[in-house]
């Protein structure tokens, strides 16, 4: 069961400021960067460039072939009631770009075990389309993550919108933490689980206001859409740090190399296993795709964490 919830709504205001301000902005003067990803016409461009060489299928097929993943992960400061926990990573779905995922997605969640189920944001990927859409393309994704014994976790991704996420994301039944924590308990056991905001394009997520909450916690796992704070979470003592937003790539060269991430990060902390000092984190190729939603030597992914108590 969930036992304790800390919340620091302190940034919500500059998250819903900067969405009517820039949502979707291509250059961000302040922090001087510029966001490739949110260019239209590189999209139309390219969109109409692989129809014309009839690769538009295949790729579509492939964005549509979602593996199932396995990864183990060993942990000294696991607590005992927590060996063998699964927690299921369902990141960056994106819906509406691919609205077979909400069949899809389902089937797939029934072919695993699992005791949680966590979304590492974008739930989304237009900004203009109705949210009634979106709402009946996820439920039955919520649905599912809900099967489990911990009711399903989600964070927000720099493609969501804060009040929809947090009003009718939550009301399908998912647990949405803005710059928050809470513990899960078994028996006596618990575990500390930190949720932040987007720190990618949005730059409202910190754990500062927590650090007392944390400093006070055991075994620690943060939820983050993008890989870019792994600096941080691993000063604040995390263990686990599960994130998406960079699709592995999405389209690949040979040999699975990524030609854009869309992270500040270096390269290795952008897909799959990665280690930071102490802190162990994954980077999910994505569950969705976005943009022009194709895949090519990236296969998207659900993937289910084994974490282990290290003897
Ligand atoms: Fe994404």
């Amino acid at each position: 069961m969930i036992v304790r919830r800390e919340t620091e709504n302190g940034r919500r205001e500059s998250r819903l400021e900067k969405e009517k301000r820039c949502g979707s902005g291509v250059v961000d003067l302040k922090n001087r960067t510029l966001y490739v990803e949110n260019i239209p016409f590189i999209y139309d461009f390219f969109k109409k460039l692989l129809k014309v060489s009839g690769l538009y299928k295949r790729w579509y097929a492939n964005a549509l072939d979602v593996k199932i993943r396995h990864e183990c992960w060993k942990f000294a400061d696991l607590p005992a009631g927590f060996n063998g926990f699964r927690i299921l990573q369902i990141s960056d779905l994106h819906i509406d770009a691919l609205p077979e995922l909400s069949e899809i997605i389902p089937a797939l969640m029934r072919q695993v075990d699992f005791e949680l189920c966590v979304f590492t944001g974008d739930f989304r990927f237009e900004i203009h389309c109705t949210t009634q859409r979106i709402d009946d393309l996820l439920k039955p994704i919520i649905t599912a993550a809900n099967q489990a014994e911990f009711p399903a976790i989600g964070i927000l991704g720099n493609h969501d919108y804060l009040e929809y996420t947090l009003e009718n994301v939550a009301d399908m039944g998912l647990k949405i933490l803005f710059n928050e924590s809470i513990e899960l308990k078994r028996g006596n056991d618990k575990i500390l689980i930190t949720g932040l905001d987007d720190v990618h394009y949005y730059r409202t997520g910190r754990l500062f206001e927590q650090r007392e909450f944390i400093a006070k916690a055991g075994y620690k796992l943060l939820l983050i859409h993008s890989p870019e704070y792994y600096r941080e979470a691993a000063l604040y003592g995390y263990d686990l740090y599960l994130c998406g937003h960079t699709h592995g790539g999405q389209l690949c060269l040979p040999g699975s190399i990524p030609v854009i991430t869309n992270s500040r990060s270096p390269r290795k902390y952008n897909r799959g296993r990665w280690q930071y000092k102490k802190l162990k984190g994954y980077t999910s190729l994505g569950t969705g795709s976005s943009g022009i939603p194709l895949r090519w030597n990236c296969p998207p992914e659900i993937v289910v964490h084994h974490l282990e108590r290290k003897k």
